[in-house]
């Protein structure tokens, strides 16, 4: 009577060998597939004599039945070998310390535009934005910067073509407002401007805070009123203004408005150079020729206007040395205005 114990030991032997599902599968397939080693022993039934048949039948049988049991401890114990790997594989440390998310902060001149623009919105402005690519007929012409005229020089002016530029201050705002809305108008005009300067307190980019006030009666009182509160907010409630005479071609009269100095209170330290005194903005009563361009009475209306710096009200807020700390992106600088 054949035991099959050849047959046995090698099937024994072959399936320690087996390491993976993939290795296991094709054991299946040579030893207990259709086509497999232990189906092969059911063909040999021809050549057994008839009387031994059913025994050879169950011998063969008891064989596929303790092949198939080491076959399906050899497969529990893989799966479970590789889903112990795939655990060590996706295994997450969770006392590994996090990778530090720093909450990001405002950039200085941000704060300041902002504050800027809350000081304004409580006397009733409101906010617009004109494009940044301007062309010479509302960043000069219309407001009575006229061709050849001397003060054009006083802007260096980055020309993109004949006709258009990059603005050179957020004042084309005030046409582009004029040209939208009747009086009354209170508008802020925040925004970049461009110039070809650059030095210590001057970028070829920078950020301007332009207002405009159009109405019946207005006069340079109305001027020095919002300005004298709007610096007491920024740099606190003793500082004052003072008008300097200046001029700009589109204000008549036109002034350079002076703060007294915060950091000594006016008695003169390095900041107000010894003056009492610090410059913070331009303005005055709107030109009757820039009304006039836009198509408003003079003689029905006036306005005033006004531009201030908002990289210089920044510098001097928090003591600011040089322009270009504000683009470097150096982050111990920027982390520095944390709210
Ligand atoms: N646009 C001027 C400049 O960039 C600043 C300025 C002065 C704006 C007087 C005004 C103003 O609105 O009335 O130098």
């Amino acid at each position: 009577m054949k035991d099959f114990s050849e047959i046995k030991e090698q099937y024994k032997q072959k399936i320690e060998d087996v390491l993976d599902s993939e290795q296991l599968s094709e054991f299946w397939q040579k030893y207990l597939g259709k086509t497999g080693v232990i189906s092969g022993l059911m063909k040999e039934m021809k050549s057994v004599p008839p009387e031994e048949k059913p025994s050879f039948g169950k011998a063969v049988n008891d064989v596929r039945v303790w092949a198939q049991e080491l076959y399906q401890t050899k497969q529990a114990e893989i799966k479970e070998r590789e889903l112990e790997r795939r655990y060590e594989k996706e295994a997450v440390d969770v006392t590994m310390p996090a990778l530090r998310r720093a909450p990001a902060n405002l950039h200085p001149i941000s704060i300041i535009r902002q504050e800027m623009i809350d000081v304004f919105a409580g006397m009733g402005f409101e906010v617009y934005e004109g494009p940044e690519i301007e062309d010479d007929d509302h960043n000069f012409t219309r407001l009575n910067v006229l061709k050849d005229h001397p003060s054009r020089d006083m802007q260096d002016t980055f020309w993109l073509t004949e006709d258009l530029l990059l603005r050179t201050h957020t004042s084309p705002g005030q046409i582009r407002t004029m040209d939208r809305e009747k009086p009354p108008i209170k508008v802020l005009v925040p925004g970049k401007v461009f110039r070809s300067d650059s030095d210590a307190t001057h970028s070829p980019m920078f950020s301007q805070l332009e207002g405009l006030v159009v109405d019946k009666g207005i006069t340079l009182c109305d001027l020095q009123g919002m300005l004298d509160q709007f610096v007491r907010q920024i740099f606190g409630e003793s500082t004052k203004t003072r008008l300097r005479p200046s001029y700009f071609p589109f204000t008549e009269p036109s002034v350079e408005v002076d703060v007294s100095c915060f950091e000594c209170g006016g008695k003169g330290c390095s900041l107000c150079k010894g003056t009492g005194w610090i410059e913070v903005l331009g303005g005055g009563v709107v030109n009757n020729k820039v009304l006039e361009n836009c198509g408003i009475d003079p003689e029905e209306y006036s306005g005033i206007a006004f531009g201030i710096g908002i990289e210089r009200i920044t510098m001097l807020k928090y003591g600011i040395p040089h322009m270009g700390k504000f683009f470097e992106n150096n982050r111990d600088f920027l982390e520095q205005f944390k709210a």
